[in-house]
């Protein structure tokens, strides 16, 4: 039996963070996760395609996502929650079963342009209306307050004068995103993740 953490991935959209931790998985860059189950809260999300053809289990949940979600990650034996573009607010149900085992990308260094209302282009937009100079992408534990767990990574991405939000989305997909997400599974995952208060105390 494999010793890997059994890793669900939640998704919404188009998947390319999911594919990241696929392809990491494949390569060899992640070794202590798999893949158990992708869970997609709208129908035709694209990231279901892309766990289907990895020959991962995927389904689209519309209908009391939180229930039925929680069901098939349990029956697939998934200890590690991972929201991979997931662009709604996870419940109490999955957060108690899955206390400091949820993990989410954010598309910017949080505590910036982050928290209700924040999520997939709006994100960029919002950075671009601001003028920030700097953006990037988090990872951090899921807790009750959005965008508000403790942190697991970040990395900064520059944002140029002329970015429209696709193209600065791009940007912190590539140079941030499919960067850290595989890297935070695996020290998630290897256990090198402690949390003492607001810190994540990571052991390289
Ligand atoms: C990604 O940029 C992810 O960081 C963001 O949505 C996009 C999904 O893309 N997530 C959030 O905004 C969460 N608040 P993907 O489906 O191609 O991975």
């Amino acid at each position: 039996m494999s010793n890997k953490m059994k890793t669900a991935v939640l998704v919404s959209g188009g998947g390319t963070n999911l594919q990241a931790l696929i392809d990491s998985i494949d390569r060899g860059d992640v070794q202590s996760a798999e893949i158990v189950c992708v869970i997609a809260n709208k129908e035709n999300a694209y990231a279901l395609e892309r766990a289907r053809k990895a020959g991962i289990p995927a389904k689209a949940i519309t209908a009391d996502f939180e229930a039925g979600a929680l069901a098939f990650m349990q029956e697939c034996g998934a200890e590690l929650v991972v929201l991979a573009g997931f662009l709604s607010i996870i419940g109490k149900g999955i957060l108690s079963a899955y206390k400091n085992r949820i993990i989410n990308i954010h598309p910017s260094l949080i505590p910036s342009f982050c928290g209700k209302g924040y999520y997939g282009l709006h994100v960029h937009e919002k950075v671009l209306e601001y003028g920030v100079k700097l953006t990037g992408a988090t990872v951090h534990f899921v807790s009750e307050e959005v965008d508000g767990g403790v942190i697991i990574a970040q990395k900064a991405v520059e944002v140029r004068h002329d970015d429209t939000p696709d193209v600065l989305q791009k940007r912190v997909m590539e140079e941030a995103e499919w960067v850290i997400l595989p890297r935070a599974v695996e020290l998630v995952a290897s256990g090198r993740v402690q949390i003492q208060g607001r810190m994540a105390v990571i052991t390289e």
